[in-house]
């Protein structure tokens, strides 16, 4: 069946692999890319895909409530899969409202537009907005978060996502509109921008930085490689339930330390730099303001009512995810020199 698809922040880590996704596996739908391309957005994540006759770019801002009414009154989507948002829990301490104008206020606007273009075609139509692990705050004593598991959030990045899923929820229960929320753990592969963990610590072992771990490295996060994000984003827009709740978790738990530490022994057979080498570089760090300690994600809801699995075990998914940075160091000298932004800034310059 056809389909117009709105995915917003598909310029972005998560949402250029979705969008991958999709044009590659759904060529009879049309799928719209909304993006306002800030320093996270990136539009070299989809050269392989730009000229594909199922996927069209529209730079816009979800912010700016007007312009986002007037898209969903003339393209009339079928569906929405809603991903743009600042992402990045350090930035959050630093500037909180920034998080809750595009988080709350933007996601507000995107369920305003849909419940207004949508009305009357309800039963055909689905919200469907990509959370986070982190809502449910940080497992201090043990267990897992599961669907049920009460939000908490610590950080003004958890909180404007929980205020966004609050939102997503209001408008299911207020009126009627159709709407999943999935929750994620940490996503790691290509294109994650160089701020976060992972691409962060390959970026610095690449140019023999120090490695700033955070207070003793202790803290635990729970990994899943982002393209098996994708594949449960893709499950669960097809087949979820409106009005549920989706965790997603890769079962693979970490601390921090130690994946530096796994990091720096890949990355030195890599380099062909001698075993202990990149180890050296590991700086501890001031710890994160109200740092959570572990996140760990029950993903049993997905896996045995819809199907989903994680595919890529994590030794593999994360000597793909060095290669794919050691063959596009163009890629990461882009986003960390900001080359690109000056460059799709003059390009869409007037649009
Ligand atoms: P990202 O920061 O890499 O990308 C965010 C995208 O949103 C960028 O392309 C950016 O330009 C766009 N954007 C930001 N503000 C916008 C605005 N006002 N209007 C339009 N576009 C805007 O983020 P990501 O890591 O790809 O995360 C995508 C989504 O998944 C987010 O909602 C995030 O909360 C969620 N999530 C991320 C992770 C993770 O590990 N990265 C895990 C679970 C859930
Ligand atoms: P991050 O990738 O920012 O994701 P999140 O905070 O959303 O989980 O951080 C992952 C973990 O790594 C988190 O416990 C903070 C820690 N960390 C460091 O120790 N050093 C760093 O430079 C960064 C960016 C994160």
């Amino acid at each position: 069946m056809n389909k117009k698809i709105l995915i917003t922040g598909g310029a972005g880590f998560i949402g250029s692999h979705v969008i991958r996704l999709f044009v590659k596996q759904y060529p009879e739908y049309s799928l719209v890319n909304l993006d306002k391309l800030t320093y996270a957005g990136n539009l070299e994540n989809l050269h392989d895909v730009e000229n594909e006759s199922n996927y069209r770019f529209v730079k816009g801002d979800i912010v700016d409530y007007e312009s986002m009414k007037d898209l969903f009154l003339k393209e009339n989507f079928d569906g929405v899969i809603h991903l743009a948002a600042e992402s990045h829990v350090d930035r959050s301490l630093e500037n909180p409202a920034a998080f809750a104008i595009t988080n709350v206020v933007g996601t507000l606007n995107l369920l305003q537009a849909a419940k207004i273009a949508w009305r009357g075609q309800f039963d055909k139509k689905l919200f469907y907005h990509i959370s986070t692990d982190e809502v449910y705050g940080s497992l201090e004593h043990g267990g897992y978060f599961t669907e049920e598991t009460p939000v908490d959030p610590r950080s003004p990045y958890s909180a404007s996502k929980t205020g966004s899923d609050h939102f997503v929820k209001a408008f299911h229960s207020s009126f009627g509109l159709p709407v999943i929320i999935s929750r994620c753990s940490n996503n790691y592969g290509p294109n994650h921008f160089p701020e976060k963990l992972i691409p962060l610590m390959i970026h610095n072992i690449l140019n023999q930085k120090p490695l700033p771990v955070y207070g003793k490295g202790e803290n635990v996060r729970d990994w899943l490689y982002v393209e098996d994000h994708a594949r449960a984003i893709d499950v669960i827009f097809h087949k979820g339930k409106a009005g549920e709740v989706y965790n997603i978790g890769g079962n693979n738990e970490w601390k921090n330390i130690d994946l530096v530490m796994l990091l720096c022994s890949v990355m030195d057979q890599k380099l062909n730099r001698a075993p202990g080498t990149s180890a050296k570089l590991i700086n501890y760090v001031t710890d994160r303001q109200g740092h959570d300690l572990r996140y760990a994600i029950d993903s049993s809801k997905l896996q045995t009512q819809l199907g989903w699995r994680p595919s890529i075990d994590f030794p593999a998914g994360l000597e793909k995810t060095v290669d794919w940075y050691l063959n596009n160091r163009e890629w990461l000298e882009h986003v960390t020199s900001g080359a690109y932004r000056d460059y799709y800034a003059g390009m869409y310059h007037n649009r």
